[in-house]
């Protein structure tokens, strides 16, 4: 490999760079911009020393002799993972004012709601939360699918631990239901209800391949996950969760993101916010 950068720790060329970069799209869809180039640097670095590696062309030739399970490091190491409590609020509301009525008014009470793309988990308990607090108004009982292609992040939502600074917008009557604050060894953390987690599956799924089931949801929430899609990848995925939506069922992207010339499954009602036509 040639053309090497000066000043580092480890040799890395464009021919690694790209080398890795075609890998992450072939296998999770994720385009990855020229401009990832430092991000690609430090974030493998830190792999590289993890397994006491030496060089770039050594970590090449480790992912190709344990493909299966290094893939899933090298993922992890690349994914954007950002998200928070109730980020793009309206999408919640538009769950809790408009969805779980209109469902009660058809006189449905299970309520299934996957969110794909799940991050750490902060999406799926501002859902599960909206959900839990309607329930209390209304008789109806809900499940939801949580994933994401990132190992590590679903290890994290699945525990449901959280630092304080990450759950201070939480309006303080809800997170005192259901969230216990740590005390001792645990003080400035806060951990989600047991109550709040039986209702929530957390799996990995790898969005660009068969979702590998025959499920149903009502809503789906795949919020700022497309963005990092070609637009074939994007079309693809946009048909395979029409198949899996009810007739009345709604998408929701991330505010980056549309379905424009994308598909004809779907008509925009605002705000990111697709319904199944
Ligand atoms: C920026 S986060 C968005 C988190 C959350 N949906 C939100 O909006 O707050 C994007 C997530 O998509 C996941 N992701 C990226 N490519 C994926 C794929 N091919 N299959 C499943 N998840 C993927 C990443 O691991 C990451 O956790």
């Amino acid at each position: 490999m040639s053309t090497a950068m000066q000043d580092r720790d480890f040799h890395f060329t464009r021919e690694h760079f790209e080398y890795f970069r075609r890998l992450s799209q072939d296998y999770s869809g994720i385009v990855v911009a020229d401009n990832k180039y430092e991000m690609f640097y430090s974030r493998l670095t830190k792999r590289l020393r993890q397994l006491r590696l030496t060089s770039f062309d050594d970590y090449v030739d480790y992912l190709k002799k344990n493909k299966e399970t290094e893939f899933t490091h090298f993922i992890n190491a690349l994914t954007t993972n950002l998200t928070s409590f109730f980020r793009e609020n309206h999408h919640f509301q538009f769950l809790s004012n408009q969805v779980i009525p209109a469902l009660m008014e058809r006189n449905q009470r299970r309520i299934s709601i996957w969110s794909a793309g799940c991050s750490i988990g902060e999406e799926t308990y501002s859902i599960a939360m909206t959900l839990a607090e309607a329930a209390q108004e209304y008789n109806f009982t809900w499940e939801i699918l949580a994933t994401d292609i990132d190992t590590e992040v679903l290890g994290q939502a699945r525990q449901g631990v959280y630092q304080l600074e990450r759950v201070k917008n939480i309006p303080m009557n809800i997170k005192k239901r259901w969230f216990l604050k740590g005390k001792g060894s645990n003080e400035g953390y806060a951990k989600v209800s047991s109550e709040l987690k039986k209702n929530i599956r957390f799996e990995q799924l790898n969005l660009i391949r068969d979702f590998g089931f025959k499920k149903t949801f009502d809503v789906i929430f795949c919020r700022n996950v497309v963005i990092y899609f070609d637009r074939n990848t994007k079309t693809d995925l946009v048909r395979k969760f029409a198949g899996c939506l009810s007739n009345d069922g709604y998408l929701i992207l991330g505010h980056s993101e549309s379905l424009h010339g994308i598909s004809e499954q779907f008509r925009s009602i605002g705000n990111t916010i697709y319904a199944r036509v």
